[in-house]
């Protein structure tokens, strides 16, 4: 193993602290663990961009909005050491809850607008969570650049707001979301689908898919496009669709008429399984 494994933050800022001597860069790539290839795509990115890459391994309790979905969180650590180890990372940043949060939390990063659709609507205090972590182990890791997935484009319009109203020192970099080959996103959750669910999983991203080919033929009309979607939804009882939204690519508002790129996204459950994806979609671009 290269990748030093380190549990306190002092310990990881003295080690940060050293890596950065000259003008060596400190790329940081935030989890919760449970790695998959979509996770590899970013280590991948800041290996190639950054001198010295931290990876971040946190279960952060205060994002979940459900205790059992906390509880049930997948937690598989010495794999995500070797895989970290195996793509090139530095450091691995695992810290206890204890450790990040030593006492009650009194200050919190709350973010407006961008937080107040779709995964904020149908997870309360899921975005009060995010922001408030990714602010501490951005003040914790101090990185010229840190490695968000397109998997999570709301998380990534948060954190965005974060960096830029509070002035941190940090380059936000967006990584393509990785995909199984019949189009489902890689998610630490998928490990809880059984074989029956997982086939039934990749109709979110068929909806989401039915639903940009409608855009990119001209439709503009917000209704209709989420009836194309609707009807594939119709076709798979066993999913339940949470949400299905179409809003603007940079406020994460939802929007009545496509007058330019959208963001598509939507939330499904499958049996205990809550499945999330989004894809952009362009006018006019086929
Ligand atoms: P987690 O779900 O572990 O995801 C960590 C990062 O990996 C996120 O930026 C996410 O968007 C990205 N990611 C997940 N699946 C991906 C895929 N299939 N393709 C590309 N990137 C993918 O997101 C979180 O953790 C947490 O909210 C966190 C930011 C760490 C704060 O606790």
């Amino acid at each position: 193993m290269n990748a030093v494994t380190i549990r306190t933050i002092s310990e990881l800022r003295r080690a940060v602290g050293e890596a950065r001597r000259g003008d060596r860069t400190i790329g940081c790539v935030p989890t919760m663990g449970a790695l998959h290839a979509g996770h590899g795509s970013l280590m991948g990115r800041a290996r190639a961009e950054c001198d010295f890459v931290v990876v971040t391994l946190f279960v952060n309790p205060a994002q979940f909005n459900d205790v059992s979905d906390y509880e049930r969180y997948p937690r598989t650590l010495d794999a995500d050491l070797a895989f970290s180890d195996a793509r090139g990372v530095d450091a691995v940043f695992a810290p206890s809850a204890e450790e990040m949060y030593p006492r009650e939390q009194q200050a919190f990063v709350d973010v407006g607008e961008v937080a107040e659709f779709m995964e904020g609507r149908f997870r309360p205090g899921h975005f009060r969570g995010v922001a408030t972590v990714v602010a501490k182990l951005l003040n914790i890791v101090a990185p010229d650049k840190a490695y968000f997935g397109e998997k999570d484009a709301q998380q990534i319009a948060v954190v965005r707001r974060v960096v830029t109203d509070l002035n941190l020192p940090v380059e936000i970099v967006e990584v393509a979301t990785v995909r199984e080959p019949d189009g489902l996103a890689l998610s630490s959750r998928n490990a809880r689908l059984s074989p029956e669910q997982r086939q039934m999983a990749v109709a979110l991203f068929e909806a989401l898919s039915v639903a940009r080919r409608c855009v990119e033929a001209g439709e503009r009309d917000t209704a209709t496009i989420k009836r194309c979607a609707a009807e594939v939804f119709l076709r798979f009882p066993a999913l339940r669709p949470e949400y299905f939204e179409i809003a603007d690519p940079e406020r994460f508002v939802p929007v009545n008429r496509v007058d330019g790129p959208v963001r598509l996204a939507g939330a499904a459950w499958v049996g205990q399984v809550r499945l999330i994806d989004n894809v952009l979609a362009i006018p006019g671009a086929r």
